[in-house]
């Protein structure tokens, strides 16, 4: 398989693949770690080489398992991307925290190291960091998730863009705001977009029509949806599987190229939001609830609390409420009075700083 490549801004040639392998909910459960393990290498089999994590993701577990995965294999070849928790990007608490990575990833350097979402550390103190680790060749490009326009025009405004390469944002067929406001703002200023949750392939199998459009072009409905996102391009995405026909599947629709008569019927049965929506967010998971009750206790103040916070499956829009099952929390209830991603996220950085 071939796959193009972008050039990321303010890195010195730093190229990324067009399309990644996402590891979210990977390493979470010692029982499938095998056959995650067997998943990625089939993924690199096929010609993947470009693979997305977090420290967040199975807490390292979902590293370790891309470190299992390439092991003893040419890392030149691989790009890996992985993420800090932004209660870990203080000044050198990112440096320890990037070692971390590096150890359960086995390998010396990662290719794009971002700042999960945004949090109450000082920019300018995670920029610091980042400067260190792009000077030691421990990153090799660094960037953001999740900020939305204003965020991010905040950082350019402030004279802090220098280093920041890429924005990794929620963008599928259902959640499309990004394109009105934040992507062009972004294309301005050079930065790459990826595109997670790029499937979102419950929501998007319910849109009418959907179905029939890839049943017309021989696709099934995830191929329909990687290659609208290969053929409009407007960012990279990085859809996650941990099955080998999936993996099958989506190799084959990043060759696709639908006709722009295709585009126009999809616009057509998932157009843009007229005006420009707060940017749409998927919380990070948080199964253990005994934990989450422990953080929910009054003065609990550990991490177990933000992480607690931050529990659902569910992408938070304006006016979308928590899912009634992590509405047990009382934590959450609170939260949820909040209407957008962005005032949940202020809410949650004021209740943990
Ligand atoms: N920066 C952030 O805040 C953030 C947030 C969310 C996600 N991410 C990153 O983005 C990646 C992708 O997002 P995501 O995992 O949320 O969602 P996604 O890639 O849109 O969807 C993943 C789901 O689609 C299924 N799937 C994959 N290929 C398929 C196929 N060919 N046919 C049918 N179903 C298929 C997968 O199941 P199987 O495994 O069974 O195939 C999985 O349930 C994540 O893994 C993570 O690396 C980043």
């Amino acid at each position: 398989m071939q796959i193009d490549t972008v050039t990321l801004k303010n890195t010195q040639g730093v190229t990324m693949p067009k399309i990644g392998i996402g590891t979210w909910h990977m390493g979470e459960n010692p029982q499938s770690a095998k056959n995650e393990v067997g998943a990625l290498r089939h993924a690199r089999d096929l010609g993947f080489t470009h693979f997305d994590t977090a420290e967040m993701y199975g807490e390292g577990g979902a590293e370790e398992i891309l470190g299992r995965a390439f092991a003893g294999q040419d890392r030149d070849g691989l790009f890996l991307t992985s993420k800090v928790y932004p209660w870990n990007a203080a000044k050198n608490d990112m440096i320890a925290a990037c070692e971390q990575s590096l150890k359960r990833l086995r390998t010396d350097h990662i290719d794009l190291y971002l700042l999960h979402w945004p949090g109450s550390v000082p920019f300018e103190e995670t920029l610091e960091d980042a400067r260190l680790l792009l000077d030691q060749e421990k990153i090799r490009a660094f960037g953001i998730s999740n900020f939305d326009t204003e965020g991010l025009r905040q950082i350019m405004d402030a004279g802090m863009g220098d280093l920041v390469s890429v924005n990794q944002v929620m963008h599928n067929i259902p959640h499309r705001g990004v394109e009105l406001d934040l992507f062009p703002f972004m294309a301005e200023q050079g930065i790459t977009a990826v595109a997670y949750s790029p499937l979102e392939i419950g929501p998007t199998t319910k849109i009418p029509g959907i179905a029939a459009i890839a049943r017309e072009e021989n696709l099934t409905v995830a191929q329909l949806v990687l290659a609208w996102h290969m053929t409009r391009g407007l960012a990279v995405p990085i859809p996650k599987s941990s099955r080998i026909e999936h993996l099958d599947d989506l190799a084959a629709a990043a060759q696709v190229q639908l006709s722009p008569s295709t585009l126009d019927r999809i616009d057509a049965l998932a157009p843009l939001p007229p005006q420009p929506v707060p940017l749409e967010i998927r919380l990070a998971g948080w199964q253990d609830c005994s934990a989450r009750d422990e953080a929910d206790r009054p003065g609990h103040t550990g991490p177990g609390r933000e992480r607690c916070e931050l529990r659902s499956g569910e992408a938070f829009t304006q006016g979308q409420h928590l899912p009634h099952e992590a509405g047990r929390s009382s934590f959450l209830r609170d939260a949820n009075r909040f209407g957008s991603a962005k005032a949940l996220a202020q809410y949650l950085i004021l209740k943990t700083s």
